[in-house]
């Protein structure tokens, strides 16, 4: 096996490779041209012939996509066995169904493209739609980002774990089998159009609680700062949120630092937003997760356990 990064995710591939059990896989040497036009050349630096490649890039923007696309159709003409895409954040993923009238589905172009260059299996984290999975005829191990992030929550008391809008219902729900002793609540979130929210309704009881957000995305932090909003002015005592993947574009900064909220804890799974000032914003590595599903799959084992929050 050898395991090659993109550029998008250097610092997290670094991580994912120390955390691997084998002291003798280092990151392989594959060189990423860009010519001043913006074309992309790819050139890998050593012999991928027979090999099973594994390839870290978060396919955040266009330009990583097109990088992928060409990395793997180099490791492909240079003859490896297979190709595993490690995405553990999968970009185009809020467009999962057609939601707005004469509107494109870029999930499942995003599989289309993948499949058809050669890619043989995936990894990633907490795609914003489970039901992905199904635009994808190879294997794809979907690792539940929740798991990262427990361990931060163990110790707040008067517990109440709220899902922002229905989406995120499912996920803040497997959340809550790790603390038992928790109530739930969730938000009635309407949008207008992307990045623009229309109107919130907080379903359930937050007075007096320590409440904390699971989302799996903050783009804009609009949704987040509205709902940290409406749970303070319902009595909460305190509020924190957990998204696995931190966008972080546009007013997000802002957003975050001028909201009630305590702290918000994203993964690395975008490495480029470790830079990113904030007193609010800590990073939790998703590497050692990442690490685990490799060796996993690279050795035959279940990821069940790996998989589940208990
Ligand atoms: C929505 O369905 C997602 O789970 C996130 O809540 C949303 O995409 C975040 O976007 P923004 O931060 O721009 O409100």
């Amino acid at each position: 096996m050898k395991i090659f990064s993109g550029s998008t995710n250097k610092r997290l591939a670094k991580k994912i490779v120390e955390s691997l059990k084998s002291e003798s896989i280092k990151l392989g040497k594959l060189k990423i041209d860009n010519f001043l036009d913006g074309e992309i050349l790819p050139i890998f630096k050593e012999s991928v012939r027979d090999e099973d490649v594994y390839f870290i890039q978060s396919t955040i923007t266009s330009k990583s996509i097109i990088e992928t696309l060409l990395v793997v159709d180099a490791a492909k003409r240079s003859g490896c066995k297979s190709f595993t895409l490690v995405a553990p954040f999968q970009g185009y993923s809020r467009q999962d169904k057609i939601d707005h009238l004469r509107s494109s589905i870029g999930s499942k172009m995003l599989a289309d493209i993948l499949e058809k260059v050669g890619v043989s299996k995936i990894i990633t984290i907490d795609l914003h739609a489970s039901s992905i999975q199904g635009f994808y005829n190879i294997p794809l191990i979907h690792l539940n980002g929740n798991k990262i992030f427990i361990d931060y929550v163990k110790g707040i008391k008067d517990l109440t774990i709220l899902s922002p809008d229905q989406g995120a219902v499912p996920r803040a729900s497997d959340f809550c089998k790790a603390f038992p002793k928790a109530s739930f609540a969730m938000i009635n979130k309407k949008r207008i159009k992307p990045n623009e929210i229309h109107s919130m309704e907080l379903v359930g009881d937050v007075k007096d609680r320590n409440v904390v957000i699971i989302d799996d995305l903050i783009d804009t932090g609009g949704t987040l700062k509205k709902a940290a909003n409406l749970i303070v002015e319902n009595g909460a005592k305190s509020v924190r949120a957990i998204a696995t993947h931190g966008v972080l574009s546009g007013n997000a900064i802002s957003n975050i630092e001028t909201s009630p909220l305590k702290e918000l804890l994203v993964s690395d799974s975008i490495t480029k937003n470790d830079l990113i000032a904030s007193s609010k914003i800590k990073y939790v590595s998703c590497g050692e997760l990442v690490s685990k599903a490799i060796w996993s799959t690279a050795n035959k084992m279940s990821i069940h356990e790996l998989n589940t929050v208990k």
